[in-house]
């Protein structure tokens, strides 16, 4: 993209103690974006989004809004952001609608516009029927999906979204991947946190990987996987037979790159399925012992398992 980007972090670190949540991170979003960060829990996920939204200062680093710096004390600044954060933020003994008039006065929203921004954003999240209801009768989607309306209320220019779619139900997924595409379409720059690869390949233009604080890999999920994911065949072998099955694995015609992890081996490969038969017809003939075995298609899930040795589920 050329557009000047809407937001720019540079090089941000935020430490707890002698925890280091996130480190040395830079990125940019702009207007119609839809940026995944895709890592496994404690990743640095949450502390990214806190900063980024200016509610927690980093310790190093910049950040800039339209290119002007940007801090918590930033003039007009929650006027511009919305935040649906992880953890939710409803009066469960009110309605839907009263819920949101409490956020539309924080955002200066009141009287006839006000209640008629309230109408939309309900309409917006599939909440109309229920909005009269006590929220402490919702299922974990519609309270998700509450969450969300109150992050839109004032139509910000940059939405980050922090796990939205954790413990929802299917139906409830739908209208919020929905909405986020639609919120995309007009202009609207998102930031999208999952630790669901599936999540971050089908409904982000632009995905940046984080592991222990950092981006480690970021770019079009298809490219990530085209460059890095490709397929991968995980293979617990115990010596000496790990040594010689990762010899004759090197050899196979399509096979990238074997890398020995702990007790386990890991085959990067153009074609998973033909170099997994190559790999156990050998097995069997040789006898080398297979203790477990995982094919990863390509996918990103593929590419963190091969930047790391690890499973976006492992952690
Ligand atoms: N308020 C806090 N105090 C101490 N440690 C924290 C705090 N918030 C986060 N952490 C630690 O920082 C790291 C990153 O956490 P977080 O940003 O919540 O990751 P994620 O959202 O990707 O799961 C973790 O190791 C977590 O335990
Ligand atoms: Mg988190």
């Amino acid at each position: 993209m050329t557009q000047e980007p809407l937001l720019r972090a540079q090089r941000l670190y935020k430490g707890y103690g002698h925890i280091v949540a996130v480190q040395d991170l830079s990125l940019d979003l702009h207007p119609g974006e839809i940026l995944g960060l895709l890592g496994p829990n404690g990743a640095g996920k949450s502390t990214t989004i806190a900063m980024l939204s200016g509610l927690l200062t980093p310790d190093r680093g910049s950040i800039t809004l339209n290119g002007k710096p940007f801090g918590p004390h930033t003039l007009d600044l929650k006027a511009r952001i919305g935040l649906v954060p992880q953890d939710l933020a409803l009066y469960p003994d009110l309605t839907a609608r009263e819920n949101l008039r409490f956020w539309a006065r924080i955002y200066g929203l009141s009287g006839r516009g006000g209640e008629r921004r309230i109408a939309e954003v309900l309409d917006l999240v599939g909440l109309t029927p229920y909005a009269d209801r006590l929220v402490r009768t919702y299922s974990g989607g519609m309270k998700r999906r509450l969450n969300l309306a109150a992050g839109i209320l004032h139509q910000p220019a940059v939405l980050f979204l922090d796990e939205p779619t954790v413990g929802v139900d299917p139906q409830s997924r739908h209208a919020i991947f929905e909405l986020v595409r639609a919120l995309a379409e007009s202009g609207t720059a998102v930031l999208y946190t999952t630790h669901y690869m599936e999540e971050a390949q089908t409904l982000c233009h632009r995905v940046a990987i984080m592991d222990h604080g950092r981006i480690i890999a970021e770019g079009a999920p298809e490219a990530l996987i085209r460059q890095i994911g490709q397929g991968m065949i995980h293979l617990e072998v115990p010596e000496p037979d790990r040594d010689a099955l990762a010899r004759y694995a090197r050899a196979l015609e399509g096979v990238h790159r074997v890398v020995q992890r702990e007790r386990a081996l890991l085959v990067q490969t153009a074609d998973p399925h033909r170099t997994l038969l190559q790999l156990l017809q050998a097995a069997g003939q040789r006898r080398w012992r297979i203790h477990a075995l995982r094919l990863f298609e390509p996918n990103l899930e593929a590419v963190f398992l091969a930047l790391t040795g690890k499973t976006l589920r492992d952690g």
